[in-house]
C-alpha cells in the first residue's frame, strides 16, 4: 500500500509516515529529535505499508517495505497531524492573529500589573498570548526604576543587545542625531528595519512623562496591509514584491537590511511589517516603476495613518508597553521640550514569547 487509509478515509501517505517513526531508532525519546536523515530511508516513491493493524490501546502498528521496518503511531497522535488537516500553522503569520482597530479596545488594553505578571501564571499567559495574538499588552506598576525594563523582558525571554546596548534611552537631547531624543511627534512605525533579524518585540517603559503631549501610539500594521490587500490589490502586490533597503549609520555602526514593506509567508500570508521612513533609503527601481511604487507606499501609508486605526494611550510611571515589532507600528505625539519625559527601551524576540507561553500551557494543563 501506498498509503495508510483510516476509519474515516483519513489518508497517510507511507513515506510520510516513515518520516516520522517515534520509535528509538528513529528518533530521541523525550525531545523526538529526528536520529536519520531523508536520504536514509528508502526512496518517496518505493516506500510501502506491507500490513497494519490497530491495537485495542489506540495506537497504529505499521510494518514498512523494502527495508521491513516497524513503527507504532499513537491514533490521537496520527488524528492531530493528518496532512490536509489544516494550513501548516504559523504563529506569526495573519491568520494566527486577531487583527484590530482602535475601537476593538474600547474596553480597555490587554493588560496587568507587574506583578500578577510576575506571580499568577495565568496572567502571564494571558499577556504573552495578547502579544501574539494581538501583537501587544501593557504592564502597570514596573518599578520606576533604571533597568527595570531589561527585567521585564527576561521574564520571557532574553534581551536582544543591539549596537545601542542592552536597552535605549528615549529622552530629549541637544542636537539630536535621531527624532527619539527630541521632542517632535514621531508617525507610526517598526523600529530597527535596518536589522536583519529585525528585534521581533520591543519593550516601552516610561520613568518620567511630566511633558504636556507625549502620548502613546499603536497601530495593527496586519490590518492596514489586509485592508489594502482587500482595497487596492495591485498595490498590495507591488508593495510585496518590491526590496526596500533600510540603513543607519553614525560613528561606530553601518546597518543595513532590505526586504518588502509588506513581508509573506510561503503561502503568501502577511507575516513582517517593515515601515519607517526615517531609515528607508532611495528605492531601486526602474524609472517607469517609480511612480507606481510610491502611490502603493502612499496608499499603505495612509491605511496606517488613519485616525481609527490608531490606538491612543499615555504612558505613566511605571508602565511598561510590550508589543511585536513586525506587527504592531508604534507612534507618539509631539510634547512640550521643557517637560521632563524618559523612556528606557530595550528589543527581544517572539520565539522565546511563544516558547514561555507554551511551557506555562504545559505546566499548567486546563488552567490556562
Ligand atoms: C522611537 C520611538 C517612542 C516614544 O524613538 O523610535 O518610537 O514614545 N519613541 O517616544
Ligand atoms: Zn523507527
Ligand atoms: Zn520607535
Amino acid at each position: 500500500m501506498r498509503e495508510l487509509i483510516l476509519g474515516d478515509g483519513e489518508r497517510y501517505p507511507a513515506v510520510w509516515l516513515r518520516d516520522n517513526c517515534p520509535c528509538g531508532d528513529c528518533a530521541l525519546p523525550g525531545s523526538g529529535q529526528k536520529l536519520f536523515g531523508i536520504t536514509d530511508i528508502p526512496l518517496p516513491d518505493e516506500v510501502r505499508i506491507e500490513r497494519f493493524d490497530q491495537t485495542p490501546d489506540g495506537c497504529v502498528e505499521v510494518v514498512f517495505a523494502p527495508d521491513g521496518h516497524k513503527s507504532r503511531f499513537d491514533a490521537a497522535w496520527l488524528a492531530e497531524h493528518r496532512p490536509g488537516r489544516s494550513p501548516p500553522y504559523s504563529d506569526r503569520a495573519e491568520d494566527a492573529k486577531i487583527l484590530w482597530q482602535a475601537a476593538d479596545f474600547a474596553d480597555g488594553l490587554p493588560s496587568a500589573t507587574r506583578d500578577a505578571f510576575a506571580q499568577d501564571p495565568a496572567t502571564r499567559a494571558d499577556c504573552l498570548e495578547s502579544l501574539l495574538v494581538k501583537g501587544f499588552f501593557l504592564l502597570h506598576g514596573v518599578a520606576v526604576e533604571d533597568r527595570a525594563v531589561l527585567s521585564v523582558a527576561q521574564a520571557f525571554g532574553f534581551v536582544r543587545r543591539t549596537n545601542y546596548g542592552e536597552l535605549f534611552e528615549v529622552r530629549v537631547e541637544e542636537n539630536p542625531a535621531n527624532l527619539a531624543f527630541s521632542s517632535l511627534p514621531i508617525t507610526p512605525h517598526t523600529d530597527n528595519p535596518y536589522r536583519d533579524p529585525v528585534p521581533t518585540i520591543q519593550l516601552l517603559h516610561c520613568l518620567t512623562n511630566a511633558a504636556e503631549g507625549g502620548d502613546s501610539g499603536l497601530v495593527d500594521g496586519f490590518h492596514a496591509a489586509a485592508t489594502l490587500r482587500r482595497e487596492q490589490p495591485d498595490a498590495f502586490d507591488l508593495i510585496t514584491r518590491t526590496p526596500v533597503a533600510f540603513r543607519y549609520l553614525d560613528a561606530e555602526a553601518e546597518l543595513t537590511a532590505t526586504d518588502s514593506l509588506i513581508g509573506l509567508d510561503a503561502l503568501g500570508r502577511i507575516t513582517q511589517i517593515r515601515f519607517n521612513n526615517r531609515s528607508m533609503r532611495p528605492v531601486a527601481l526602474p524609472p517607469d516603476e517609480i511612480v507606481p511604487f510610491y502611490a502603493a507606499y502612499r496608499a499603505f501609508a495612509e491605511l496606517l495613518y488613519r485616525d481609527e486605526a490608531r490606538l491612543d494611550f499615555r504612558l505613566e510611571p511605571g508602565d511598561c508597553v510590550v508589543f511585536d515589532n513586525t506587527r504592531t507600528l508604534h507612534a507618539r505625539t509631539g510634547f512640550t521640550a521643557s517637560g521632563r519625559r524618559h523612556l528606557q527601551g530595550c528589543y527581544a524576540d517572539l520565539d522565546s514569547a511563544a516558547s514561555a507561553l507554551a511551557v506555562l500551557r504545559r505546566t499548567y494543563p486546563g488552567d490556562l
